[in-house]
């Protein structure tokens, strides 16, 4: 059975699509079959990324939720052996409007992901910033959501106003899981852009979160110039440098993900 992960945030720039992009190919890398779902309109995940053995064969996920028969055959394969990809496609841009109604369809995602469950043992979602309906969706196709928190004390985005956003996360998945009767749950709080590992400001941070500290994850992602290098030249920084310490940090989370999520 697989296990679907939320990238998540509603805050910009926070870094959902370079951890699940890095979290999915760390995923593979760990030999643990890993489709990773573009639903981000910066499409970075899939049109920006080296990967992709057949970049402009997928007419990706709007025409998939369209059209369920074309799930597996939209899917690409990737140059690593365990990953594949759901690239976001040309008509992206119209997913939220097609969530927007109530007669079912905001559960659409989740019924194609059921069906495709077998083939994986994980499921990664790269959830947009804006797009509520689709992120809604998301929420309710997902087992598990991951939020990562943007640490940079330059982010104009201050940690007060990302908490503020992270807190209304948590009480939408509460109203969610309550309302259907979901098996979501909040895998934790990716802390990432960090420092170097620093007890008095992750202290800060644990009381900033009050009764959030405690789902913050023990793996941390560092402010990395080869998490970013890569990121630009679209491939996860596993396979730009696999020595570097934004590359041993994701197979960290992938690590830690892979027994929390398990035993949870
Ligand atoms: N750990 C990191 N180290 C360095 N740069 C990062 C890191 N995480 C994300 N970034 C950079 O920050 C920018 C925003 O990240 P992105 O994943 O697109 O955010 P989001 O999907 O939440 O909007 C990108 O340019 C990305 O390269
Ligand atoms: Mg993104």
């Amino acid at each position: 059975m697989s296990l679907t992960i939320a990238v998540i945030s509603p805050v910009r720039q926070t870094g959902k699509t370079a951890t699940a992009i890095n979290l999915a190919a760390s995923l593979a890398i760990c030999e643990k079959k890993t489709l990773l779902i573009d639903c981000d309109p910066g499409q970075q995940t899939s049109y920006g990324t080296s990967l992709l053995t057949a970049p402009l064969k997928s007419s990706g996920f709007y025409a998939v939720m369209t059209d369920r028969s074309r799930f597996s055959q939209e899917i690409l394969t990737s140059t690593l052996d365990f990953l594949n990809i759901l690239p976001a496609g040309a008509d992206f841009s119209r997913a939220d409007f097609l969530f927007a109604d109530t007669d079912g369809h905001v559960f659409q995602l989740r019924d194609r992901i059921k069906a495709a469950a077998a083939d994986f043992d994980y499921i990664i979602i790269d959830a947009p910033s804006t797009m509520p309906n689709l992120s809604k969706s998301i929420l309710l196709a997902a087992d598990w959501a991951l939020i990562p928190l943007n640490t940079d004390v330059r982010f104009p985005v201050r940690l007060p106003a990302q908490l503020s956003e992270i807190k209304k996360l948590f009480s939408q998945i509460i109203m969610l899981r309550d309302q259907f009767q979901l098996r979501l749950k909040v895998a934790g709080i990716l802390l990432n852009k960090c420092e170097q590992r620093d007890d008095v400001s992750e202290k800060i941070l644990k009381e900033a979160l009050n009764i959030l500290g405690e789902f913050i994850l023990s793996s941390r992602v560092p402010d990395s110039g080869e998490v970013r290098d890569a990121f630009a030249v679209g491939k996860p920084v596993g396979v730009h440098d696999v020595m570097s310490f934004g590359a041993m940090a994701y197979l960290d989370l992938a690590v830690e993900l892979i027994g929390k999520l398990k035993t949870s």
